[in-house]
C-alpha cells in the first residue's frame, strides 16, 4: 500500500532538518527519510565550524568578498549575497534553539580558516561543531509532531508524473520491501559525493545517491568538475582519512616536508592559509619532490592544555593512533572533501523539475563557485534548507494533489550484490583518485572514461550504477573544461581562462551545455 504525506525530505543533515522544521512549523506534515541513523550525515562530521558575520570587526561585504575570491570567478553573486546576508539571522535562530557555540567570558569565540580576511568561524565543543548543530536541530525537530523521521529508509528513486515530482520509492525499514510515498513536493537534501574517491574525509554514506536519483529523474546537474580536496587528512596506513581541521592551521599549525622544512613559503604568500586547492597542490608537489606519501602538520608550538581544549576530538583520535599532537609531527595528505557541483537550483532550492527542491551539498546553488570557502557549507545548508522548505510550501499552495499516483522512475540496475558492489566501488574510487583527482589532463580523463564504460557494460546494481554514473559526470565535465580554476586543475591547461567563466550543465542523454549562471534556468 502506498503512503501519502504533505512533503517528503530526503536526508537528515543540516539542510534536511532545517527544511523539515520550516515546513512543519508552517502547518505541513513532513516525512523525513534518511538512509542510516538520523544523526549520520556529513554535517555530523563537520569539525571546523560555521562561518558567519557576527563579530564587531566583520561585515557581510567582507564575507561576500572572501567567498567570491575563493570561488575563483564562478560564484553566482546573488546566491552569495543571500548566504552572507541571511546567514546571520539563521545562526542567531540556531543559538535560540539551543546550539551551544564555544564562548569565552560570555562572548562567542571566532576562529580563522584559510582565505577568510576575518576571524568569523564559530565552533562548538572545540572541533565537534556539526555534531552540536545536529543535536540542536534534532531536538528542535522533535518539538514538531508533524515531522515523521524514518531512519534506515533508503530512497531508491523519485516518482515523476507529467513532469512533476510527486513522491519517492524507498525501502521500508520495517517491511524490508520497496514502498511508494506521495507528496505535494520532495526536498532533496541527501548530501555530497566525497566517497567517489579512494581517499576521502567524508562518512561512508557520502556516495552522491541524491545527485544520481535527480539526474535519472531528468534534473540538471551543474559544475560537477569542481571537487574540493582538503589538504590535511591524517595519513596512517590502513586507517580512515580522519580530518585534521583547517582550524589547526588557523591557530598557527604549519606544514613541513619529509626533511622537516616548512614549504608553503615556496608556494604562496598566504602560506598555510592559502585557499585549499593551492595548499593541496603544493603538498602533492612537495611529496613528489621528496618521494614520499605524506607531509607533516606541526602544531607543537601550542601547549598540550590549549590543544586538548581547543581540539578535543582531534587530540583523542591522534592519541588512539599513538600521536600526541602537542609533541609529534602529524602525517597528512590531501583527501576529497566536498563536491561543489550538484543538482542545479535557483535561489529558493527549485530544481529544473517541478515539485523537486534541493538544498545542501547535494546541490549546486552557485554559492561556492569553483572552490568553496572554508566553513561556508554548514551556513549554506542552513540558509538554503530553510528557503527550499519555504518555497516548496508556497509553490504547492496552488497545486491540486487530487489522486496522487504514478510510477517511480525506474531504478537503474539489478538487485544489490554486496560483494560485487564493493568491487565496483573500489575500482571506481581508485580510477577517480588516480585519473580525476587533484591534477587531471586529457589523457588521464579519457582513460578514466574508458574504464567507466567498461565497468558499465556489466550488470550493475542500482547503487553501483548510481556511483559509476556520478564518476562519469565528474570526469566528462573535467574533460570539457579546458582551463584550470578553483578545485579543477588541468596540467595541460594550467591557467585560468576568462572564456571559461561559465558553468557546465549536464542532463541525461544530452551533451554538456554551458550557462552564465547556476540559478538562471
Ligand atoms: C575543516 O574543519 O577543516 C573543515 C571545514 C570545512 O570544510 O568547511
Amino acid at each position: 500500500m502506498s503512503l501519502r504525506t504533505d512533503f517528503i525530505v530526503i536526508g537528515s543533515g543540516i539542510a534536511g532538518l532545517r527544511a523539515s522544521i520550516e515546513l512543519a512549523q508552517n502547518g505541513a506534515e513532513v516525512a523525513v527519510l534518511t538512509k542510516s541513523r538520523a544523526s549520520d550525515s556529513n554535517t555530523e562530521w563537520a569539525q571546523g565550524g560555521v562561518a558567519v558575520v557576527l563579530s564587531d570587526d566583520d561585515t557581510a561585504e567582507l564575507h561576500e568578498d572572501d567567498t567570491l575570491v575563493a570561488g575563483a570567478g564562478l560564484c553566482d553573486e546573488k546566491a552569495v549575497e543571500v548566504l552572507v546576508n541571511e546567514g546571520t539571522r539563521y545562526i542567531k535562530q540556531l543559538i535560540e534553539w539551543g546550539t551551544e557555540f564555544d564562548q569565552e567570558g560570555g562572548k562567542l569565540v571566532f576562529t580563522r580558516e584559510a582565505a577568510h580576511s576575518r576571524r568569523r568561524i564559530l565552533h562548538a565543543h572545540g572541533d565537534s561543531t556539526g555534531k552540536e548543530i545536529v543535536r540542536a536541530l534534532i531536538a528542535r525537530a522533535r518539538q514538531e509532531p508533524a515531522i515523521n523521521l524514518s531512519a534506515f529508509a533508503n530512497t531508491e528513486s523519485l516518482i515523476v508524473e507529467n513532469g512533476r515530482c510527486i513522491g519517492v520509492r524507498f525501502l521500508d525499514p520495517i517491511l524490508k520491501a520497496p514502498r511508494e510515498i506521495y507528496a505535494n513536493a520532495v526536498v532533496m537534501c541527501a548530501g555530497g559525493a566525497g566517497q567517489l574517491y579512494q581517499h576521502s574525509t567524508n562518512p561512508p554514506g557520502a556516495t552522491g545517491d541524491g545527485m544520481a536519483m535527480a539526474f535519472f529523474a531528468g534534473a540538471e546537474l551543474a559544475d560537477m568538475e569542481f571537487v574540493q580536496f582538503h589538504p590535511t587528512a591524517l595519513n596512517i596506513a590502513e586507517a580512515p582519512r580522519f580530518l585534521l581541521s583547517e582550524a589547526m592551521r588557523g591557530e598557527g599549525a604549519i606544514l613541513r616536508n619529509a626533511h622537516g622544512k616548512r614549504f608553503m613559503t615556496d608556494y604562496d604568500e598566504r602560506l598555510e592559509l592559502a585557499p585549499r586547492d593551492i595548499v593541496s597542490r603544493s603538498i602533492v608537489a612537495e611529496m613528489r619532490k621528496t618521494g614520499t606519501r605524506t607531509v607533516f602538520l606541526d602544531i607543537t608550538e601550542k601547549s598540550e592544555g590549549f590543544l586538548k581544549e581547543r581540539f578535543p576530538k582531534i587530540y583523542e583520535t591522534c592519541k588512539y593512533y599513538g600521536l600526541n599532537i602537542s609533541s609529534d609531527l602529524l602525517p597528512v595528505s590531501p583527501a576529497s572533501h566536498y563536491t561543489m557541483g550538484g543538482v542545479r537550483t535557483d535561489l529558493w532550492g527549485r530544481t529544473s523539475i517541478e515539485g523537486l527542491y534541493a538544498a545542501g551539498e547535494v546541490t549546486c546553488t552557485g554559492v561556492h563557485g569553483a572552490n568553496r570557502l572554508a566553513s561556508n557549507s554548514l551556513l549554506e545548508g542552513l540558509v538554503f534548507g530553510a528557503r527550499s522548505g519555504a518555497a516548496a510550501l508556497k509553490d504547492s499552495k496552488s497545486f491540486d494533489p487530487g489522486d496522487l499516483s504514478g510510477k517511480a522512475v525506474e531504478a537503474r540496475g539489478d538487485e544489490t550484490s554486496p560483494t560485487r558492489d564493493e568491487a565496483v566501488f573500489k575500482r571506481v574510487k581508485r580510477v577517480m583518485w588516480e585519473r580525476v583527482g587533484i591534477t587531471r589532463d586529457e589523457e588521464s580523463l579519457r582513460h578514466a572514461l574508458s574504464e567507466f564504460e567498461h565497468i558499465t557494460s556489466a550488470n550493475l546494481s542500482r547503487r553501483a550504477r548510481n556511483f559509476v554514473t556520478l564518476a562519469n559526470l565528474v570526469t566528462r565535465a573535467a574533460l570539457w573544461r579546458k582551463e584550470s580554476r578553483g578545485g579543477h586543475f588541468r596540467s595541460d591547461y594550467p591557467d585560468r581562462d576568462k572564456a571559461w567563466r561559465m558553468h557546465s550543465v549536464q542532463r541525461e542523454g544530452k551533451a554538456i551545455s554551458k550557462s552564465k549562471s547556476v540559478g538562471g534556468f
